[in-house]
């Protein structure tokens, strides 16, 4: 059979529901869609009741006749594992698949997601129904490539507090611990408050507990849960490849999700994919207070560039082998699920299909096809609206001409190191409202960005030899190996600038008994002197005219150059800033002096920093440079006019961190 080649090209697709609409209308929607330019399909994700109507009695003509269309339209069909949304005889007959809030209530059947991935009878029907639909369509020469399952963790379900979890929750921990209890006790540091345990046993799940529990323990829950996660996922990954050789397998993940460590849970992905709602993103960005009301407001129709780019990154790097990623959803109008839903800018389907383009993405696939006339998501858009008419996003998705966005690898210079365990140990301890792990990071990332510089988001242990610069915002976590791989990068030239919190604790969540830095002293040439945390609107001063707010510790040099002292306050005197060999560490958070010491940093390695204008950012990939304007103003960047919420295609300079 002749397998689905990819393009050279962004390739478009669309998200569809075959079984929302008539059958009468299947055909013209297949041949709307080639019309429309697109090459792929994704179907099935949430069909399994309709696949398996009841127990073992499978319903595979309906989804035969839809492929044979789709292909007869010469488009191609990523199929879905369709486990995100169990049917209704299958709790029926196994209430136990059904997860446990962190409340103790058990969530019901009624939306999606309704599943333990401790459950073993879950995992018994995931297996099941992977199979079948896997050695059904396997090798339909129609189907391109399959997403497992829909966005792991939706609805606050990568972790359940169940019996099942708590079970094997505790032979987790005993195979961590190598059947010694004590070894538990000592990670975790159970002699404060007489937490110590004498059975593996007696750990409770971390949801009861009269007050805040013990953080190592809450750390330890998020790895186990995490593991559930991927062990899922690598039973569906194993099946898919046994049954639909040549096809990639990919997954698609949210925006800023933290409830389990997406690189584990991506091995054995072909690439990672995430679904992009730029505008819903500005919800992350009220939860983790990542940017001023002002700036909500600003981009309330466009989405923040730095932060859909943040995610574009992240997820081209959470499979480090594929340097690529797909966005599976991407927003083609208004969604349903903020507090408010505006109308996109004018403009904005364009920009962001060009943005993730450029930040990495093969694919762009559009959710959804036509806006659903039932259920809970009536009032999401599609590219056709509920009768059937094209809305906004369809005439941008027509203007589009995919070849004019070639593939072909990101490549940077940057590095920005990335690791859900520090998250999981500063978010459970953020010790300042507002600096949390999200916050720290972003205020690197953003810096860079206006900068004009292009990032690779990696992970911390990631192997760093490509890097001129590699900049850690906010990983606390730091043991010994860790310290040893970056301490030979910095040997071997590696320019390094860390944030606050660097190497604060050790694996299992204990600070260091030598302090911070722990086994990055040597490196660093200094140890932490105080740290203080600052309620919004209260801030600290430091030479240069900066301002820390939320954050600002200081440090002892003990060989390291000081480079920024802190004026008043309790620090007053203090280093904020220091150097010590090719590594920086910045105590205090402060934007402006964050962007210019790593201008400096970019300037004295050769990779041309260039400030950019507010709203202004420039992207580069496969021979253009992207310039795009995210205000609903015209602004002139070096000579040339970018129009409100568009694009430029320029050749690109030795700029921004490119090689
Ligand atoms: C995603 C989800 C889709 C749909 C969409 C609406 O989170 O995967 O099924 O619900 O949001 O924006």
């Amino acid at each position: 059979m002749p397998q689905p080649q990819p393009t050279a090209h962004l390739a478009l697709g669309v998200c569809d529901y075959p079984e929302h609409v008539s059958p009468s209308r299947w055909a013209l929607h297949a041949r709307q869609q080639r019309d429309l330019g697109l090459r792929y399909v994704r179907i099935a994700e949430f069909a399994w009741s309709r696949l398996e109507p009841r127990p073992g009695q499978f319903n595979w003509a309906w989804l035969d006749e839809i492929i044979d269309l789709i292909a007869r339209e010469d488009l191609q069909v990523i199929l879905c594992t369709p486990t995100a949304a169990p049917p209704a005889w299958l709790i029926r007959d196994h209430p136990d698949v059904l997860p446990v809030g962190r409340g103790g209530h058990v969530k019901t059947f009624g939306s999606r997601r309704h599943y333990d991935f401790s459950s073993g009878t879950f995992r018994e029907h995931s297996r099941r129904i992977t199979r079948a639909i896997a050695e059904r369509y396997g090798s339909h020469p129609a189907v391109a490539g399959w997403q497992t399952d829909n966005e792991f963790g939706w609805g606050d379900t990568a972790q359940s507090f169940s019996p099942a979890a708590h079970a094997a929750f505790h032979e987790w921990l005993r195979e961590r611990y190598r059947g010694r209890v004590d070894d538990l006790n000592d990670a975790w540091g159970n002699v404060f408050w007489s937490m110590e345990y004498t059975d593996f046993q007696e750990v409770p799940l971390p949801n009861h507990a009269v007050a805040e529990v013990n953080p190592s323990h809450a750390l330890d829950f998020l790895r186990f849960s995490s593991d559930q996660v991927a062990a899922f996922h690598a039973e569906q990954i194993a099946i898919l490849r046994e049954c639909s050789p040549g096809r990639f397998v990919t997954h698609n993940y949210m925006g800023f999700f933290s409830a389990y460590d997406h690189y584990r849970v991506s091995t054995g992905l072909d690439f990672a994919s995430w679904d992009s709602y730029p505008t819903g993103t500005l919800d992350a960005a009220r939860e983790w207070q990542l940017l001023p009301p002002e700036d909500r407001l600003a981009y309330a129709r466009t989405g923040h560039p730095d932060l859909t780019a943040f995610n574009h990154d992240l997820y081209r790097g959470a499979v480090p082998h594929s340097g690529r990623f797909w966005v599976m959803e991407h927003q083609c109008g208004p969604v349903n699920w903020t507090a408010s839903n505006p109308l996109p800018a004018d403009g904005a389907v364009r920009l962001w299909t060009e943005q993730a383009w450029a930040h990495g993405a093969d694919a762009c696939v559009y959710f959804r096809w036509q806006a659903a006339t039932m259920a809970q998501e009536v009032m999401h858009s599609g590219l056709l609206r509920h009768d059937g008419r094209p809305d906004r996003g369809f005439h941008e998705v027509a203007a589009l001409r995919p070849q004019a966005y070639p593939l072909g690898p990101v490549r940077t210079r940057v590095a920005l190191l990335h690791d859900y365990e520090s998250l999981w140990l500063i978010n459970a301890q953020p010790h300042a409202d507002g600096m949390n792990y999200w916050a720290q990071t972003l205020a690197y990332y953003r810096a860079l960005r206006t900068l004009g510089v292009d990032v690779d988001v990696i992970h911390a242990d990631q192997d760093l030899g490509r890097y001129a610069l590699v900049v850690a915002p906010a990983i606390t976590l730091v043991g010994a190996e860790r310290a040893a791989r970056w301490t030979r990068a910095a040997a071997q030239g590696t320019e390094l600038v860390f944030g606050p919190r660097t190497a604060f604790r050790t694996p299992s969540g204990r600070t260091h008994e030598d302090g911070q830095f722990g086994p990055l002293s040597d490196l660093l040439g200094a140890r932490l002197g105080l740290y203080d945390s600052l309620p919004h609107g209260l801030t600290q001063g430091l030479s240069g005219g900066h301002h820390a707010r939320l954050w600002a510790e200081s440090y002892e040099p003990r060989g390291a150059q000081v480079l920024h002292t802190y004026q008043g306050g309790p620090l007053d005197g203090q280093a904020a800033v220091i150097r010590s060999g090719t590594a920086t560490v910045i105590g205090a958070h402060s934007d402006t002096l964050i962007t210019d010491l790593l201008e400096e940093r970019l300037h004295a390695l050769g990779l041309h920093p260039t400030r950019l204008p507010d709203g202004l950012r420039v992207t580069r990939r496969a021979g253009h440079l992207l310039v795009q304007n995210w205000t609903q103003a015209p602004l002139t960047w070096q000579g040339h006019t970018v129009p409100a919420c568009g694009s430029l295609h320029l050749t690109p300079t030795p700029t921004g961190g490119s090689r």
